[in-house]
């Protein structure tokens, strides 16, 4: 439907670390693509996610020795900080639980007993943790014994946890960059940071993580690097 459309903003997307200081961003295109950003498909539907936009230059500022000096730090205009909250669960599993809630008129029909079940009990068994690894254990162990016979779903400690929120939350990070070079914008994803600073500086608590940071300006010849090159479909792509 939107093939032509799509493969030019695909085509269009670089990773630009030279920004044109000339040109501001329209707040309407930031606006516009963190709005875009909270469409991304995402484990559960629990969101456990927050994008924090830096757009004064005082902040942006304070960003650039966070990103370890980076040539995309420097010349951004704007920035938005991917977070993932894994320790927000309970607080979204309830949300997702009154919404279903809300969509329930009498006698709740079996998809909605369903997704109520599901955002109270199976919930609670994926994201909670305890001091001593208990429900670690208990989750690798369901995993490892229902899994012997049939396939199942495998997950177990804290990693397992973190891998989910991670997943989701990039891809959050992909909608938001397609989005701005959609608007014909350009951006830069940054790993390049320091973790713990970047999330003092956001006072944020221990249960969240940066996933990425993500520069925005308009970008310039020289921020793009060098042609772009991909390895060999054949080498990355398996059709069975
Ligand atoms: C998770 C992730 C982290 C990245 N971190 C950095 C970074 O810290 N600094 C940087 O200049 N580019 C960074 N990049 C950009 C990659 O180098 C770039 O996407 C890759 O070379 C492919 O080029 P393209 O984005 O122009 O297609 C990162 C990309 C991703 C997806």
């Amino acid at each position: 439907m939107y093939s032509k459309e799509f493969d030019q903003i695909v085509q269009f997307r670089r990773s630009n670390r030279a920004f044109d200081p000339t040109v501001e961003v329209p707040e309407e295109v930031m606006t516009k693509s963190l709005e875009r950003t909270v469409m991304s498909p995402n484990s559960s539907n629990m969101q456990l996610w927050e994008f924090y936009w830096i757009h004064s230059q005082d902040e942006l500022t304070k960003f650039i020795p966070l990103c370890l000096d980076q040539q995309a730090a420097k010349t951004a205009k704007e920035m938005v900080v991917f977070v993932t909250r894994k320790d927000k669960w309970r607080q979204r599993a309830k949300w997702n639980y009154l919404m279903i809630k809300k969509t329930i008129d009498g006698e709740p029909g079996k998809l909605q007993k369903g997704g109520l079940a599901y955002y109270k009990k199976v919930m609670p068994l994926l994201y909670a943790n305890d001091g001593f690894g208990v429900m670690s254990l208990i989750r690798q162990s369901l995993s490892f014994f229902a899994g012997l016979r049939k396939p199942f779903f495998r997950t177990g400690g804290v990693a397992n946890q973190r891998i989910m929120v991670h997943k989701s939350c990039a891809l959050a990070a992909q909608t938001f960059m397609l989005s701005v070079s959609a608007e014909g914008f350009h951006s830069c994803p940054m790993e390049g940071f320091d973790e713990k600073r970047v999330k003092k500086q956001l006072k944020l608590p221990r249960g969240a993580e940066i996933n990425m940071i993500i520069s925005v300006g308009l970008g310039t010849e020289e921020g793009v690097w060098g042609p772009r090159f991909r390895l060999p479909n054949e080498e990355v792509i398996f059709k069975r």
